[in-house]
């Protein structure tokens, strides 16, 4: 880190940052980047970087997409804050809830809105405990999800989620919260295990959990339809058909966290229709604005709304809601930036260049480094491991993931480790020649990775 006064030396004096090593920060100080340009990122020295992650799998419109800017500046000019407490609303707020409950992969009958996907997933679980408390069981409170998954860092979210590192030394996961299998045949399946039986095995898992549990004490399950976080987990064929007829059978509710799928990722506007899922309740952030807003959805059933609605009669009010809820620039952005997603048919761009990525990091496969290529859509990722024939991984201490994260950036491609899998999500408008690109750099990356570990 170079000078006093510095940028770097400012951030590391004056910033906490999320998801980081903090001692390893003020050593190595950040990388601060300055200006985006389609799906590039341009760093404070000028060097332009792939950002192969779209940030943090939302940036589905790429950095630099003047339409949303016109839309934040035009609404903040008009109204540049409103709330949703008391019967009020901004307008444009009515506009998104109407398009989101339209365009839902299920029958949905309200939107809710906070700023964060954690929230989201918060309040669909405040959600729920609230209706079975209207419907007078309240004991029926406890939330499955599985290993690998993420939701989210709030406390209610970051007990769902199911990734070590996120509970340890927060006291987390609160009682009530419960994990099951990761659908990952690769790392989870049985030797010699087909799809269908895994997807068997762990449907059976999930019943066999809510009847030890007891099924009148078990609520909701939550599930990504494509995890992320957890290290891109593609499900096996027919897994949430399955997991669905066991919670059908025990009157459990299905929550589809779509903060990283919805609005295109996986090939169709929603992971839900990718995978069969039919969500009682739907959760949604990231590509809903491009990122360019904190903002994200949770959408209702009419049944569920019919009685949460019930309930807020006899309470004289529903006790819940942000500050932030239903934000009329975060709508705004939202309103164009699905707007932009139906116009360029950008669900129909994921399914051309799609395969070009995938059939791509199918190649790069061969590599002896690399253990399995999943993904769908523009959502994929590459295991490394140590041994190719044993899918043996490495030692979690080497940390290889995060040299070919690191040996990616001096190839100017911003990928990201989760443990040693790489992802690679784009941002939904990248083109096939940015494909093609990509696909060079992370062959390159490869060939430097397995050149320091051979050193
Ligand atoms: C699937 C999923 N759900 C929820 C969240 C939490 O969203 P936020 O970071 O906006 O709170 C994330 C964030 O990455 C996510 O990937």
């Amino acid at each position: 880190m170079d000078g006093s006064n510095s940028l770097a030396m400012r951030d590391v004096e004056y910033h906490l940052h999320s998801q980081t090593d903090l001692r390893a920060h003020e050593r190595d100080g950040p990388q601060i980047i300055s200006r985006g340009d389609g799906c590039w990122v341009i760093d404070d020295g000028g060097r332009r970087y792939l950002e192969a992650m779209a940030g943090l799998w939302n940036t589905a419109l790429g950095f630099s997409e003047s339409r949303l800017a016109d839309a934040a500046d035009a609404q903040m000019r008009k109204l540049p804050y409103y709330h949703t407490f008391y019967h009020k609303t901004p307008d444009v707020c009515i506009d998104l809830a109407e398009k989101l409950v339209k365009m839902a992969p299920a029958p949905m009958s309200k939107a809710y809105f906070t700023n964060s996907g954690s929230e989201a997933n918060d309040s669909a679980v405040k959600l729920v405990w609230y209706l079975n408390h209207a419907r007078g069981r309240p004991e029926k409170r406890k939330i499955i999800a599985r290993r690998r998954g993420f939701h989210g860092v709030t406390g209610v979210a970051a007990s769902m989620t199911g990734i070590p590192r996120m509970h340890v030394d927060f006291g987390l996961p609160l009682p009530g919260f419960l994990h099951v299998t990761c659908p990952h045949l690769y790392r989870d399946g049985r030797p010699g295990e087909s799809e269908a039986a895994f997807a068997d095995r762990l449907a059976a898992e999930i019943e066999d959990l809510i009847l030890a549990e007891g099924p009148d004490t078990v609520a909701a399950f939550i599930a990504e339809p494509v995890m992320g976080a957890g290290g891109v987990v593609v499900p096996p064929a027919g897994y949430f058909e399955k997991v669905q007829a066991v919670l059908r059978r025990h009157d459990v509710l299905m929550i589809a966290d779509e903060v990283i799928c919805g609005f295109g990722r996986t090939g169709n506007m929603w992971g839900s229709e990718t995978f069969g899922i039919e969500p009682d309740i739907l959760t949604c952030s990231k590509a809903l604005s491009s990122g360019y807003f904190p903002i994200a959805a949770v959408l209702l059933s009419e049944a569920i709304y019919a009685e949460i609605a019930d309930n807020s009669a006899r309470h004289g009010g529903f006790g819940h809601g942000f500050t932030g809820s239903g934000h009329p620039v975060g709508s705004a952005v939202a309103l164009e930036t699905i707007r932009i997603i139906e116009e360029r048919d950008l669900v129909g761009h994921v399914r051309e260049v799609g395969p070009r990525l995938m059939d791509g990091l199918r190649e790069l496969g061969a590599h002896p480094l690399v253990g399995e290529v999943r993904g769908v859509g523009l959502i994929a990722a590459l295991e490394l491991v140590a041994d190719k024939a044993t899918g043996a991984p490495f030692d979690p201490k080497l940390k290889v993931g995060g040299l070919a994260q690191d040996l990616a950036l001096e190839e100017g491609l911003i990928v990201r480790a989760l443990g040693d899998s790489v992802a690679v999500t784009p941002p939904l408008v990248i083109s096939a020649e940015e494909v093609d690109e990509l696909l060079a750099r992370l062959g390159r990356t490869l060939e430097a990775t397995a050149a320091r570990l051979g050193a």
